[in-house]
């Protein structure tokens, strides 16, 4: 009997729980929850497997407060940590953040030294860095999710101006998560198409600049959350890619030793996903005005590293 793998949600708020949803329903994974708040993740795991006879899922889903019940993960997903409070700055948060993301990030390696680690808490370039350092892992194995949901934003925003399905349309982001993103637009088709045969420069412009503030955008109509469906339906689509060991090409926060003439910093970038994490970074040509706008994005990126010190 083959063993069935077994992924461990590190953080089982809206994010974690729903990358939750959208790995059972793939089928292809046990899955448990991890939280520090005593019942929540028990809670949501109970929730989500009570859905399995309806589904007809498999799979197993239980939650926990205790590190040793995630002993033996393939994959470590991790969503935990602190949102922004009222009177925190950005640079609060980070240092709130950092203590987060180390301590858990050391506690649930402990006891799964074999697993591959995806970072999604915010700043992500930042917390997969952090992550990284905590883990002692080779870079390779931990990474961070930011350019799959940007680049799912961006060509849905490109799919309506078109009015034709978002599943033709391909385009991707690069740089930090944040308002200096890279939406590569010279790269980005409908059909094989460039779009910017079909989509006049100032719509184009439009559509960048809602990707980068893509996030914001539903914080503000949230008012008191952010997004989390599409940011954990990215998420799942690396678990996939890494357990099926599927080799896809995903724009993923990785580490690069000289890519893109950058060195020692963890930013978004193209990367080949398999079961070893990020098989390769991939190099595509950027012209000048592209290289120029990755690199002011991955300034953005190293100032609060050097906040923490790093
Ligand atoms: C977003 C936040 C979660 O982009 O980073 O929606």
């Amino acid at each position: 009997m083959t063993k069935r793998p077994k992924v461990t949600l590190v953080g089982a708020g809206n994010v974690g729980a729903t990358t939750g949803m959208w790995l059972m329903a793939r089928n292809l994974c046990d899955l448990v929850l991890f939280d520090v708040v005593e019942g929540w993740p028990q809670g949501k795991a109970l929730d989500l497997a009570e859905a399995a006879p309806i589904f007809g899922h498999t799979v197993s889903v239980t939650g926990t407060n205790d590190f040793a019940e995630t002993a033996g993960s393939d994959v470590l997903v991790v969503t935990a940590g602190s949102p922004r409070r009222p009177g925190m700055t950005r640079d609060d948060l980070l240092k709130v953040n950092n203590d987060v993301i180390s301590d858990v990030v050391t506690r649930a390696v402990a006891v799964s030294p074999e697993a591959v680690v995806i970072v999604v808490t915010n700043p992500v370039d930042v917390m997969t860095f952090v992550a990284q350092r905590a883990s002692g892992l080779p870079h390779p194995r931990v990474f961070g999710m930011a350019g799959g949901l940007d680049s799912a934003r961006f060509r849905t925003f490109l799919a309506w101006e078109l009015g034709v399905s978002a599943k033709d349309v391909f385009g991707f982001v690069m740089g930090g998560h944040g308002d200096q993103m890279v939406p590569l637009v010279r790269y980005s088709t409908v059909g094989g198409e460039p779009v910017e045969k079909r989509l006049s420069k100032e719509a184009i412009d439009r559509i960048v600049t809602r990707t980068r503030g893509g996030g914001g955008e539903i914080l503000q109509l949230l008012k008191n959350g952010s997004a989390f469906v599409a940011p954990a339906a990215a998420t799942a689509e690396m678990v996939e890619a890494v357990l099926l060991d599927q080799r896809r090409t995903i724009p993923v926060v990785a580490y690069l030793n000289g890519e893109y003439g950058q060195q020692g910093v963890y930013v978004g970038v193209p990367a080949v996903i398999g079961k070893g994490g990020v098989e390769q970074v991939v190099e595509i040509d950027l012209q000048p005005d592209e290289q120029a706008a990755f690199d002011a994005s991955v300034a953005a990126v190293r100032g609060p590293l050097a906040v923490l010190g790093f």
